[in-house]
């Protein structure tokens, strides 16, 4: 931090991916591509009906079909001794909290470290189902798994396992389902389920307009490109895991503990994931099935999940019912807020959904409840996905508060700018830094809001009702301590490596960029590499936090590799930088020379060479100091959208959404905007597609597939305009960046439903907008 921020060649310019090439002649090796000799490939036979227990399971067919090499039931799968046992054997949440605070998700070994205040700490331990037991928690569950010589064999003999089930009556409706309560621990910090500032009901009675709605959101799945799959291999007792996943060191240490052996047996590697939007933050099920088969069998095996079994194995988002109360006064200052949520939940874990956590931050009131339920149904567990808690908490806040800018005849945008929060009116606190009032106005610019006509239904166009809306974006910038090592190399070119993850956001691009800069080299002539845990340990890429993060070591590993050459040429009487002053040496294009007079210099590869040829590397540790507890830090941004929806039919169009967003320094200007769009993209889902659909009855996921569940095609996405308000936060991380990604979808749902109401006249509070709901 205190690194003096000189030229930044490389930073901030819209480099292209440097895994590009390897992506597009499919170079790029994902997990499952993994080559290893005598590999077997596994099968996951999963549960049918959503709640009982497995009477018998009848493997004789299975087991004599062609090629099968072993079935694994509850009966015959080893004890693992460090299996979770599901929520009802848990610890109470206050202890829990205790022991796995600041901690990854899904990690829960005695590794720690990767907490920080602006971290986001550990859910309740994730219970993955091992066939440790006979109990069925849901319809899909894992309950066996087929291992074969190749996929085709072992998918055939899955198909023969004869299940017989002694079933108990389900609970699947989130109205009568059981309360889950006081039971849950907060995913997103140490906050409180439940927050109470002055008094809402005061504040409702001197309003003089008032809003009071019930918002929902359905159960999605995040149905990343690549499904889940693990290659697990042994040695002895050591084990090496090929993974898709978002956080390697989260796998390595609950495989550790889950297998009772030691965490340096462990080594997991990820170079790809193809997407994982929170599906992949931790180990499900077949991460320990995988290595588990790979035991029995006694050769690597291969498990990846068919397009199916990624409907509730492996997470999705809960269902949400959310009501908002607004009081305002005539100009538009709120004088209470009060929003509820309950979400629903597994039998297996309590994962809360934070919807509310965003409205205790966002604006100013003095009068402000929040709180949070969990209904317990027996379907698979729920957890993080595209901004959770925001996402979905946003639609219900932001319709909210177009539907209160109705009541009271006032510009949506004015009605924002009136209750604008100066400082995080939670805490208290001031903010890192905040350019939410100049996203309003670059956003209304570049959208032409001005021109809008606020009655619904005045601005058709023939068929087609046209309808502007906007919301406010927000999502915190997060930071975890993570760790980095850089290696000038003698010929002047260097590397730098992290374990953290390349998921698809282009963090081999930014870290090049970051590193490069640090090292005073262009970037062609540094190489970045991540995804193993045998590399320095890094946080889960979770939480829109890896720029700031793993960033932060980055740049702290790189500026020490160049300082220790710096010391070098000070210290090297041969060197022209002997005996300068070291705030004067400058280091550039590999080359070190001094600010005051630029010929004085040499080439990183000249000093080295002059001093016994070796390279010059740094390992650093890099975390967050007390600004985090001085500062609120988050991102904020404001999204305008046009609709266009069909007079007749009631087909709902996203022609255009404008963006603009405060997200600290971009680091790479083409792949920050491309995050951007995609978080809009995945807005434009979850406002208008994206709903599983569970059985009433069997519990069963019926559209599960990328047929029945619809994510936004092309053909569904038009012009996507995005502008970012530069920032100079000097708290937020070392290198200035609060992170992008899930700011994207944050407010688009709101933005799309309120442009539909000003369309049509008809306020939906329940998503997706699908066209019956407004015929
Ligand atoms: Mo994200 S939902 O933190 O992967």
């Amino acid at each position: 931090m205190s690194e003096p921020r000189g030229p930044a060649p490389s930073v901030g310019q819209p480099m292209s991916r440097v895994d590009g090439p390897l992506k597009v002649t499919g170079a790029a090796r994902y997990a499952a591509e993994t080559q290893l000799p005598n590999i077997a490939y596994a099968v996951m036979v999963t549960s049918t009906i959503p709640n009982g227990r497995v009477r018998r399971m009848d493997t004789s067919a299975a087991e004599r079909a062609p090629g099968v090499l072993a079935v694994i039931t509850p009966e015959n799968a080893p004890k693992l001794p460090g299996a979770p046992r599901p929520h009802s054997a848990q610890q109470p949440p206050q202890q829990q909290q205790q022991q796995q605070g600041g901690q990854p998700q899904g990690g829960a070994s005695s590794q720690s470290g990767q907490g920080g205040p602006g971290a986001r700490p550990a859910p309740p331990q994730r219970v993955p189902t091992l066939m440790q037991h006979d109990r069925v928690h849901y319809n899909g569950q894992p309950i066996g798994v087929v291992v074969a010589d190749t996929f085709e064999h072992a998918m055939e003999a899955a198909r023969l396992v004869r299940v017989t089930y002694a079933a108990e009556p389900a609970q699947l409706d989130m109205a009568t389902g059981p309360r889950a309560p006081g039971s849950a621990v907060h995913p997103t910090g140490n906050e409180p389920k439940r927050t109470t500032r002055g008094d809402v009901e005061r504040g409702l009675a001197e309003a003089a307009a008032r809003v009071d709605h019930t918002y929902t959101t359905p159960l999605e799945n995040h149905n990343p490109m690549e499904p889940h799959n693990t290659v697990a291999s042994w040695d002895g007792d050591r084990l090496t895991l090929y993974d898709s996943t978002q956080g390697i060191f989260s796998i390595r240490s609950t495989v550790a503990r889950i297998f009772g052996i030691p965490l340096e047996n462990v080594r997991v590697l990820s170079h790809f994931t193809g997407g994982g939007f929170g599906s992949k933050g931790g180990p499900w099920s077949h991460v320990m099935l995988s290595a588990m088969a790979a035991r029995r069998v006694g050769r690597p095996v291969k498990l990846v999940l068919t397009r199916r079994q990624m409907f509730g194995p492996v997470g999705g988002r809960p269902r949400t019912v959310q009501r908002v109360t607004l009081g305002a006064a005539a100009d538009g200052a709120l004088t209470a807020v009060r929003h509820t949520s309950v979400s629903t939940t597994s039998t297996l874990e309590d994962w809360l959904e934070p919807s509310a956590m965003a409205t205790r931050i966002l604006y100013q009131t003095p009068n402000l409840e929040t709180d949070h339920d969990l209904v317990r149904l027996n379907v698979g567990s729920p957890t993080f996905m595209r901004a959770p808690g925001e996402a979905t908490g946003l639609f219900a806040l932001e319709s909210a508060l177009d539907e209160l800018a109705v009541a009271l005849k006032m510009d949506p945008v004015a009605l924002r700018l009136k209750n604008h929060a100066d400082r995080d009116p939670h805490s208290g606190k001031p903010f890192s830094s905040k350019s939410l009032r100049e996203c309003y106005t670059l956003g209304a610019e570049r959208f032409g809001w001005p021109r809008r006509t606020p009655e619904p239904r005045s601005m058709a166009d023939g068929d087609w009702l046209v309808g502007w809306g906007m919301a406010t974006a927000t999502y915190p910038a997060r930071r975890s301590p993570a760790a980095a090592v850089a290696r000038i190399l003698p010929d002047g070119r260097a590397w730098v490596r992290a374990g953290s993850q390349e998921i698809g956001c282009g963090t081999y691009t930014a870290m090049t960029q970051v590193a490069a800069d640090a090292l005073g080299l262009p970037p062609e002539r540094v190489r970045f590499e991540l995804g193993d845990t045998d590399m320095p340990q890094n946080p889960p890429s979770v939480g829109s936090m890896t720029a700031a993060s793993t960033g932060s070591a980055v740049h702290e590993a790189a500026v020490a590799a160049r300082q220790k050459l710096v010391q070098m040429a000070l210290a090297d009487r041969a060197s022209p930088l002997f005996g300068a002053s070291e705030s004067d040496v400058r280091a550039a294009d590999g080359r070190l020379s001094l600010a005051s007079d630029a010929s004085r210099g040499e080439t990183f590869a000249a000093l080295i060479a002059r001093n016994g040829g070796q390279p010059v590397e740094a390992q650093v540790q890099s975390r967050p100091g007390p600004e985090q507890q001085q500062y609120s830090m988050h991102s904020f941004g404001a999204v305008f959208t046009e609709v266009r929806v069909h007079r007749e039919l009631g087909q709902v169009r996203v022609p255009r959404v404008v963006g603009a967003w405060g997200v600290g320094r971009v680091l790479n200007a083409k792949t920050a905007r491309s995050q951007m769009i995609s978080g809009v993209v995945w807005g434009i889902g979850q406002a208008l597609l994206e709903e599983t659909h569970v059985d009433p009855r069997l519990g069963r996921y019926v559209n599960a597939d990328l047929a029945e569940y619809h994510v936004p095609v092309n053909a569904d996405v038009g012009t996507i305009d995005v502008s970012f308000v530069e920032e100079d936060d000097p708290y937020v991380s070392a290198i200035g960046a609060k992170g992008v990604g899930e700011i994207g979808i944050t407010g688009v749902a709101a933005s799309i439903a309120n442009a539909v109401y000003h369309a049509t006249g008809k306020r939906v509070r329940d998503l997706p907008i699908t066209l019956d709901k407004l015929l």
